[in-house]
């Protein structure tokens, strides 16, 4: 049980602590969000000040970390470095085995809310061998976040371009929480075991990687590019349909209709690419999903566009390399799976996770003489 985030499948609503996706997305910003995810309740004004200036002051990380990252191989993913130094920070911190104690759970909570976009941008920075750019505690968390990863190492000044940021902002709220998805659950087995809610992170992010999750925004950009033209999408239904392959960006465990998060990001498509010029993919992308949603093997198995079909358009018109689209997803999904172990963590009836198992294997049998 949770009170955190809503999802009805058939209708394709999402709710956080009661609130409509489309109401949040349009009337308030990530860090308010994740605010609301943790708390239950958006900020007062004096809340949010609190709560900003504590996520802001805990955006640096230890210098031994970038050492830490520096050892990765140049092409190294993102992704790995990032679940990789998200464990390592447990080392940094041995204060946040006080899982019990609610201050250090919530000192955790801010570190880890503060540090994940300095993670991404370290690991972002070292796969294009470029100088690490340290937080600029000035600006606001998703500013800050661009300012790391795309600041030139020769100015200390550097302003995002604020409908970018904007819609990065958007994108983060609507990547913040989904309820008991395969990523949220690893947080919370492995937080069941009263681990350190770093190493939870990690298992988190671990999960989150695989390509039918966080990963899917990544295989997407890849199908849409070897698509390449129009003329090539009936193959590609074809192949679909014969089991030859996934159709990225489609289906869900849940929605069995249009994922909502997937209509708001169309629409943030267009303000991108107002600023970026549009990218060439998305025709292909809105010709794929209307031949796929005419097509009686997507309509009766009830398959749509998820989050992931529109999201990896927008980030590579922001120009980031397609590697780096998982990360993206974990930055925002880190208030998310924070709320959902601070729930496990104050429930009284919480035990150790133990799924049951049902055996099919032999029965007693001897080891012969
Ligand atoms: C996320 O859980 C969450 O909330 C996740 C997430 C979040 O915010 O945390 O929403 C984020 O992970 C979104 C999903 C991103 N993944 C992808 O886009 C990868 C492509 N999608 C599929 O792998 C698949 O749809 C899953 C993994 C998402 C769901 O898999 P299911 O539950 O097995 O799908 P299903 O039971 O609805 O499948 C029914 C049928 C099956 O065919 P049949 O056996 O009936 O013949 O549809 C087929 C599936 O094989 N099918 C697909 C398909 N997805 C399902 N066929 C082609 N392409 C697809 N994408």
């Amino acid at each position: 049980m949770s009170k955190i985030t809503y999802i009805d499948g058939d209708a394709g609503i999402l709710r956080y602590r009661g609130y409509p996706i489309e109401e949040l997305a349009e009337k308030r910003n990530y860090l308010q969000i994740a605010y609301l995810l943790i708390h239950g309740e958006l900020p007062t004004k004096a809340e949010y000040d609190t709560w900003e200036h504590n996520i802001t002051f805990h955006t640096m990380v230890h210098e031994n970390v970038k050492k830490f990252m520096d050892g990765f191989h140049h092409d190294a993913h993102p992704m790995g470095m990032v679940v990789s130094t998200v464990a390592a920070l447990s080392t940094f911190y041995p204060d946040a085995k006080y899982i019990l104690d609610e201050k250090s759970r919530m000192l955790q909570t801010f570190r880890l809310i503060a540090k994940i976009p300095t993670l991404a941008a370290f690991a972002y920075r070292h796969s294009q061998g470029l100088a690490y750019v340290y937080p600029n505690n000035d600006l606001p968390y998703t500013a800050n976040f661009l300012a790391m990863m795309n600041r030139p190492s020769w100015t200390t000044s550097y302003e995002p371009d604020p409908v970018l940021t904007k819609a990065l902002d958007i994108l983060f709220v609507l990547h913040a929480d989904h309820e008991q998805n395969c990523s949220t659950s690893a947080m919370r087995t492995v937080g069941s075991s009263h681990a350190d809610p770093f190493s939870c992170a990690a298992a988190a992010v671990a999960a989150l990687y695989g390509p039918l999750h966080g990963g899917a925004n990544e295989e997407v950009l890849k199908m849409l590019e070897e698509i390449g033209s129009k003329e090539k999408i009936p193959e590609i239904i074809r192949q679909v349909k014969d089991g030859k392959r996934l159709l990225f960006g489609f289906g869900h465990r849940i929605y069995k209709n249009y994922d909502p998060r997937a209509k708001i990001i169309k629409k943030v498509a267009d303000q991108v690419f107002e600023v970026t010029g549009r990218n060439p993919l998305l025709d292909i992308a809105l010709e794929l999903e209307s031949v796929a949603l005419s097509d009686e093997y997507f309509i009766k198995r009830k398959l749509y566009p998820n989050v992931d079909f529109y999201s990896g358009i927008i980030y590579q018109a922001m120009g980031f390399p397609v590697d780096i689209f998982p990360v993206l997803f974990a930055i925002p999904r880190m208030s998310g799976w924070l709320a959902q172990w601070q729930e496990l963590l104050q429930d009284p009836e919480q035990k150790i996770s133990r799924p049951r198992q049902i055996y099919t294997g032999y029965p007693e049998r001897h080891v012969p003489s």
